[in-house]
């Protein structure tokens, strides 16, 4: 059996004040022992995060790390390993956000999750389709491309120590939740295009859903047999309702 993993992306969001309340409200709610909890706070609060939860079982991951491992003249870019060396155990590669808004392209973010892995960190890889892509029939092949772009390149083995998150573009901040069947439909598929390559990598993948999860959806999306936990935003950055869906996987 998979152990399911709710993650939340506080992508950029809060302040040294709001974080620390926001956790301390955390630390109020019960989280089931059998479900893996991580957040992914913005990296200049990542050392503070980690301080705070350090006496429980909340992990904590990064939003992004360098194409390169190595230390280098790299202003503004911040490697696994120093995320590791701070004592990140995740992080996020290839997040729509990062694909759109920074142009990352697919074979960055192969180098990405090549540099997470070399540093000891569990990728979270991020594929998804937009909404245009969904209309086109095409859903299906843009997420098998964004994961052919690692697992043709590295091999089947490397999602033996990853995480796939599946985040319809159109999904993300929305408050469109893709359908169970939906979400269910495009996992299953997944699944079984890394079972092609390999049945028991297949069968101990995590594959996240992401894309307006909530207290009030998360159950039927977790209930699913091939939707292992949820990437969850917006709604992460409430405990209450964070700590409601960690109850529900
Ligand atoms: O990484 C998280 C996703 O982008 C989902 O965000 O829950 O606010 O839709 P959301």
């Amino acid at each position: 059996m998979r152990r399911p993993l709710v993650a939340g992306n506080w992508k950029m969001h809060g302040t040294c004040a709001s974080i620390k309340l926001l956790l301390n409200e955390l630390a109020t709610q019960v989280l089931p022992a059998e479900v893996d909890v991580a957040v992914f706070p913005g990296l200049v609060y990542l050392q503070a995060v980690g301080a705070q939860v350090a006496q429980s079982d909340i992990v904590v991951g990064a939003q992004d790390c360098a194409v390169q491992l190595e230390e280098g003249a790299l202003t503004g870019e911040t490697s696994a390993l120093q995320l590791a060396d701070i004592g990140c155990s995740m992080v996020l590669v290839g997040h729509s956000e990062r694909r759109q808004l920074q142009d990352e392209t697919d074979s960055v973010i192969c180098r990405k999750f090549i540099a997470a892995q070399a540093a000891g960190l569990t990728p979270v890889l991020c594929v998804g389709e937009t909404l245009a892509e969904r209309e086109a029939g095409q859903a299906l092949a843009v997420v098998q491309r964004q994961i052919d772009a690692v697992l043709v390149e590295l091999g089947v083995d490397v999602f033996a120590k990853a995480v796939i998150a599946y985040e319809p573009v159109w999904a993300i901040g929305s408050g469109l939740t893709a359908t169970p069947e939906q979400a269910q439909d495009i996992h299953a598929q997944i699944r079984a295009h890394i079972a092609s390559h390999s049945a028991g990598v297949a069968q101990g993948l995590r594959i996240l859903y992401g894309g307006s999860v909530k207290a009030a959806n998360a159950a039927e999306l977790f209930a699913q047999a091939d939707i292992d936990g949820g990437l969850v935003g917006g709604a992460s950055l409430n405990a209450k309702e964070f700590g409601a869906i960690c109850r529900a996987a």
